[in-house]
């Protein structure tokens, strides 16, 4: 099958779940409208996808990975309100429309954020489709650690936010990158190969680390080159953030031919990575090829 319509169809059976969720009629029905206008606003689907396909190269089917898909993809969309919210981005656009906490309210916003992180984790420890109990605690662990603030997307926004305005060196934003993005990353590919239930091997769960990495690193760098170089209109969210707030990327230290060079040669390191991994590597490394060259 093509590269776009493989892509495609493991996205679709993401989007259908999420499509069905939140649907109580309860009190707090704002609240639950605040987390599926985010949730369902049209994001690209790569965390989960990437939760998919890992499993499926593993096992021949995305099937097992399903709750652990969706559970990864809510846990993006909190760290996506948070971001926006005020006191962190500021930004009024995201997906496409205006920001969660811009049509439901700041106490909203953070509350429908706090609510799918919680759901993801609920979804991943009572996952019935996925190699079993045990597997369910092992991967909510490994999401906890790329949630947290150890080494995971909170310590990763705590050195973004706390380094504006600041110079940075390579070392300190590889760091911030590494945590902020690369982390979930990491844990999207691990999450697939811990849902088969063909058990993975130890060369299997590192070379998936290795490729999230990899992808991580270029995926943020791009997401950065984006920010100047994009329209608000393609990308969804409004570019030039990054300058307004201050922040130090590594277009600012090398430029963006610079970065486009960067970001080929992690991709490279990436697909090098799956390639002798798997015995069918073909997607992962054409999804590495997609978002080094993504426009949104
Ligand atoms: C945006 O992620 C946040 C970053 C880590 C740069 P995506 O570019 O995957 O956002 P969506 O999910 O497609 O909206
Ligand atoms: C944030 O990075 C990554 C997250 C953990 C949400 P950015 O602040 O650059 O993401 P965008 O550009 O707003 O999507
Ligand atoms: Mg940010
Ligand atoms: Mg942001
Ligand atoms: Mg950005």
């Amino acid at each position: 099958m093509e590269f776009e319509r493989e892509y495609r169809q493991a996205a679709d059976l993401v989007e259908g779940t999420l499509k069905g969720c939140f649907l109580e009629n309860v009190p707090q029905r704002e609240l639950l409208d605040a987390m599926r206008y985010s949730l369902l606003a049209g994001g690209k689907r790569i965390r989960p996808v990437l939760v998919l396909k890992f499993c499926q190269a593993l096992c021949g089917s995305m099937e097992p990975a399903l709750d652990y898909a969706c559970g990864v993809e809510m846990l993006h969309t909190y760290s996506l309100i948070h971001d926006d919210l005020p006191c962190m981005d500021d930004d009024d656009l995201r997906r496409g429309k205006p920001t969660c906490h811009k049509v439901y309210g700041e106490c909203n916003a953070v509350l429908a954020g706090d609510a799918l992180q919680a759901e993801a984790f609920r979804r991943i420890a009572a996952s019935q489709r996925s190699a079993g109990p045990a597997a369910n605690g092992w991967a909510c662990a490994i999401l906890g650690q790329a949630a947290g603030a150890l080494t995971g997307i909170c310590a990763g926004q705590y050195l973004d936010m706390s380094g504006e305005g600041k110079a940075m060196d390579e070392g300190q934003l590889t760091q911030i990158h590494l945590w902020k993005t690369a982390a979930l990353l990491q844990a999207a590919c691990l999450l697939g190969l811990i849902a088969s239930p063909v058990e993975p091997t130890q060369v299997q769960l590192e070379a998936a680390k290795t490729y999230a990495r990899e992808v991580g690193i270029a995926f943020q760098i791009r997401d950065d080159m984006l920010d100047q170089e994009s329209t608000t209109q393609a990308l969804g969210k409004p570019v030039g953030s990054d300058a307004v707030n201050g922040k130090h990327t590594f277009v600012t230290l090398y430029g963006l031919e610079k970065c486009r060079q960067l970001v080929e040669e992690h991709t490279r390191l990436a697909r090098q990575a799956v390639s002798s991994a798997f015995d069918n590597a073909e997607f992962l490394c054409r999804l590495a090829d997609w978002l080094a060259g993504r426009s949104y």
